[in-house]
């Protein structure tokens, strides 16, 4: 597959650091379909988590995501989600490879700067789930 589809999360976007983060995302090779700030409701957000929803972190995620501005984008590259979740880094920052996105701003397991689509298919879902086919490029 050649899309993926990204969130800049709430601690990252009051820290400061989107343009940061957009700037790895464009040196990295990536091409942005669509892009937008909005704010998830905790309705929404919990929507969005669904998959995770049976795990012990389930509410204090849905309470993160909700807790202000993100930036969601759909990005585009040959083997896109693969090479974005290389880009981001582990989910624990303290295990992510240095110069990796969450290495560099991400603050703990939790806010943890950027969220990655784990398949092709999760991508697709995750991004209708955002934007119109109209708002796609
Ligand atoms: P995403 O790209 O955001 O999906 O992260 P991931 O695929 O690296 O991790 P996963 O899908 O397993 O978890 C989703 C999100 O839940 C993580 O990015 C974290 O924000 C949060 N999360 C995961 N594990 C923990 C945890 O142990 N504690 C807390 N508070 N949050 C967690
Ligand atoms: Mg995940």
């Amino acid at each position: 597959g050649n899309r993926t589809f990204t969130m800049i999360k709430p601690d990252a976007v009051k820290a400061g650091h989107i343009g940061g983060i957009l700037a790895k995302i464009n040196d990295a090779g990536f091409r942005i379909v669509a892009m937008k700030l909005t704010k998830l409701s905790t309705e929404k957000a919990g929507e969005f988590y669904e998959v995770h929803k049976e795990r012990p972190f389930y509410g204090e995620l849905v309470e993160f995501m909700s807790s202000g501005p993100i930036v969601a984008a759909v990005l585009e590259k040959d083997n896109a989600v693969e090479d974005f979740r290389t880009l981001i880094g582990a989910t624990n920052p303290a295990e992510a490879a240095p110069g990796t996105i969450r290495a560099l701003y991400a603050k703990s397991i939790g806010e943890n700067a950027v969220h990655g689509a784990d398949s092709d298919e999760n991508a697709a879902r995750e991004a209708s789930f955002h934007f119109a086919a109209t708002e796609m490029f």
